[in-house]
Formats: structure tokens, C-alpha cells, sequence
């Protein structure tokens, strides 16, 4: 169904993920790769390939999951599918600047990186970035309120640092459904949980 490389790309993540639990496992850079696929659509001059393995790779060598230097996973087999120089610096760039944490408040230079980084940010938010939330909290030993806590330092703002058009009309839905949850949460807990 996918070229070749894609597909092998899918098989590589998940090998790479296959013991990660808290919401950093191939599936959410599955979901990254299908939303940044459909943002593209809007954009037929930018380059899919990329695109899809940067998004991908993109948590290959997460500093959380991975004690790699300088995409050192992500490189491992963009070489051994021989991919060129400029493409394999290409995807490491883009993966460089998808980062929230690492990144705050800096634009991707290419337009590829700004698909990307708007197709990571919509699976940190609505009903899977919530659930992802939870198990991140989980998995780091954390009580709900500080996984609460989460939704306040990074999953509300990023609706207003959307890149791409269709990136932003999505998120404006997700971001809808998490203020939903948490006025809910507030209403059944009392506030006494809320931060
Ligand atoms: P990025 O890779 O963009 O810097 P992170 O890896 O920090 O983003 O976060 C990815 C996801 O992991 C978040 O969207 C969230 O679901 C979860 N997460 C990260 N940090 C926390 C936290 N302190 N509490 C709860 N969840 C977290
Ligand atoms: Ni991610």
C-alpha cells in the first residue's frame, strides 16, 4: 500500500517502540505520519517523502525514550534504505524542529517541518492527546492533578501556534474537546483537582 521505504519505516518504529508505554509508541508516530499526510493534501508542492519519514522518525530518538546523539536511529536507517545526504539531513532538520519542548515558540524553516510540527502537536491534543497525557502521567509514576497540570504548561496553547490552515482548523476542534474535559473533571472532582 505505502512505497516501499514507508512501509519499512512503519516496520522500524514499531521495533523501536516495542516496549514504550507512555504515549511515545509507533502508534502516535503513525497517527503523526496520517496527519501530516492529510495536511499535505492542501499542499501538492510539498515533498510526501520526507514529510512521511520525517514524521515517522520523528520520536526515533526521542531524549526520553532513547540515550542516542544526533538522530542516531533515525540515521541507522535512513542509511540503510540509502537515502542521499541532503534528503537524510532534510529529515533530521525537520525532526530537530518538531520538538515542543525543544522548540518553544520557534517556526520550522521549510514548509515540510511546519506539516510535521503541526501534525505531531494535533496528537498531543483532543481525545488521544488527553488519553496520551494520562498515560504519560502514568507511566512516570504521576497523580492525575500533576498530569493535569500538563494541559495548562503546554496542550491549551498549542492551538494558537498551528502552522498550516488545516492544522489550525482541527486543533480549534481538539482544543473545544479538551476545555470540555476539563470543565468536566472540575464539575465531578469539585475543583478539588483541577490546579
Ligand atoms: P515534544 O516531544 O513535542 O517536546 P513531549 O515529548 O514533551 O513533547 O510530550 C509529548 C506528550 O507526552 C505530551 O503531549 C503529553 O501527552 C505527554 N507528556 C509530556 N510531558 C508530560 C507531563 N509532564 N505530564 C503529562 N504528560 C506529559
Ligand atoms: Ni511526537
Amino acid at each position: 500500500m505505502y512505497e516501499p521505504v514507508i512501509s519499512a519505516a512503519i516496520e522500524y518504529i514499531k521495533e523501536l517502540f516495542k516496549d514504550s508505554s507512555d504515549g511515545h509508541d509507533a502508534k502516535h508516530s503513525i497517527r503523526v505520519f496520517q496527519n501530516a499526510l492529510m495536511i499535505a493534501e492542501d499542499h501538492p508542492e510539498c515533498d510526501k517523502t520526507v514529510i512521511s519519514l520525517a514524521a515517522l522518525l520523528h520520536d526515533a530518538d526521542d531524549h526520553k525514550l532513547f540515550d542516542t546523539e544526533d538522530n542516531r536511529n533515525a540515521r541507522a536507517f535512513l542509511e540503510r534504505w540509502q537515502a542521499g545526504r541532503a534528503q537524510t539531513e532534510r529529515i533530521c532538520g525537520i525532526i530537530n524542529s518538531v520538538s515542543f519542548s525543544q522548540n518553544r515558540g520557534k517556526v520550522p524553516e521549510t514548509l515540510e517541518g511546519m506539516i510535521v510540527q503541526d501534525a505531531d502537536r494535533l496528537d498531543a491534543m483532543g481525545a488521544v492527546g488527553i488519553a496520551r497525557t494520562f498515560a504519560f502521567g502514568g507511566s512516570h509514576g504521576r497523580a492525575l492533578e500533576s498530569s493535569l497540570q500538563h494541559f495548562y504548561d503546554k496542550l491549551l496553547l498549542l492551538r494558537d501556534e498551528m502552522n498550516t490552515q488545516k492544522g489550525r482548523e482541527i486543533a480549534e476542534s481538539r482544543h473545544l474537546f479538551m476545555e470540555e474535559f476539563l470543565k468536566e473533571y472540575s464539575k465531578e472532582t469539585c475543583g478539588s483537582e483541577s490546579r
